[in-house]
């Protein structure tokens, strides 16, 4: 597909990536805030100054750093799987590149390719992510063949970040399902620490490892773990939930 789009999206990561290192400085984040979705870690190629892409976000279009990377991460990047350590079939799916370069996706084409055929296997001894790991939901089977589908390009934009009704339900719960649940729940989730329900989530809420691990402070584990930190977007919705006393709302 378009070798003008991908370039362009290079050089977007470029600009994106000077942006980030230029705003370490975390305040409280003013609302409504722009914010880069992308992120993600790979080649960006000395693009420098502010500013933003430009871009704005198209809801027709899936937008790898933002909705996909996170679902792969979560559910398949954990260590022992396919996290650039253990490399499981020599697939791993912690960033963009990593993920073409592993050759398990057919850009074009969500009914071809390794990736898909593992997601959408019935039999669980084959199934990806493999039991007692639930099968991804059939809303994150269609956004990554949806992302197939469109060329499985590395799109970027600028959205607005709407933190005005932040709710655990409408907007904590479902940053949690797509971005963190894959590792944190079950019998024996990441460092104990379960994000699949309510009490889980605001425990780690009131003990503030929630936001010091997404803010990547110190003194806290990274997360999500192996992979680039959470949008700001996400980061600010976090922050206000918490500091409003992680309710149940
Ligand atoms: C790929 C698997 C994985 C993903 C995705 C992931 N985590 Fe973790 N998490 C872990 C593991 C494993 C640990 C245990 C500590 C370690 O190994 O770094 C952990 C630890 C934690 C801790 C305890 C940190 C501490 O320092 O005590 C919190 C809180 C946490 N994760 C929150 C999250 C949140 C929020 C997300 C989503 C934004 C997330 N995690 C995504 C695997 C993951």
């Amino acid at each position: 597909m378009g070798g003008k789009k991908l370039k362009s999206s290079v050089l977007v990561l470029g600009i994106l990536l000077g942006t980030i290192w230029m705003s370490s400085c975390k305040h409280d984040i003013p609302q409504p805030v722009i914010v880069n979705n992308g992120g993600g870690n790979g080649g960006g190629g000395g693009g420098g100054g502010g500013g933003n892409t430009g871009i704005p976000c198209d809801s027709d279009s899936v937008y790898f750093n933002l909705q996909i990377l996170p679902i792969l991460v979560s559910n398949c990047g954990s260590s022992g799987c396919h996290d650039p350590a253990s490399h499981e079939d020599g697939v791993v799916l912690t960033s963009y590149q990593a993920v073409m370069n592993s050759g398990v996706i057919e850009p074009g084409d969500p009914n071809d390719g390794d990736l898909m055929e593992a997601i959408l296997e019935t039999n669980p001894d084959d199934r990806m992510p493999p039991p007692p790991a639930s099968p991804l939901t059939s809303q994150q089977i269609q956004l990554i063949q949806t992302w197939i589908a469109q060329g499985a390009q590395n799109l970027n934009c600028d959205g607005i970040c709407d933190t005005s009704n932040v709710t655990f339900a409408a907007v904590i719960r479902p940053i949690m399902q797509n971005k963190c649940q894959g590792c944190h729940q079950g019998t024996s989730p990441g460092g104990g620490v379960n994000l699949s329900n309510y009490a889980g989530i605001s425990g780690a809420a009131f003990d503030g490892s929630l936001l010091g691990s997404v803010e990547h402070a110190a003194g806290w584990s990274a997360m999500p773990k192996n992979a680039a930190a959470l949008p700001d977007c996400d980061i600010a919705k976090i922050r206000i939930w918490v500091n409003a006393g992680a309710p149940n709302n």
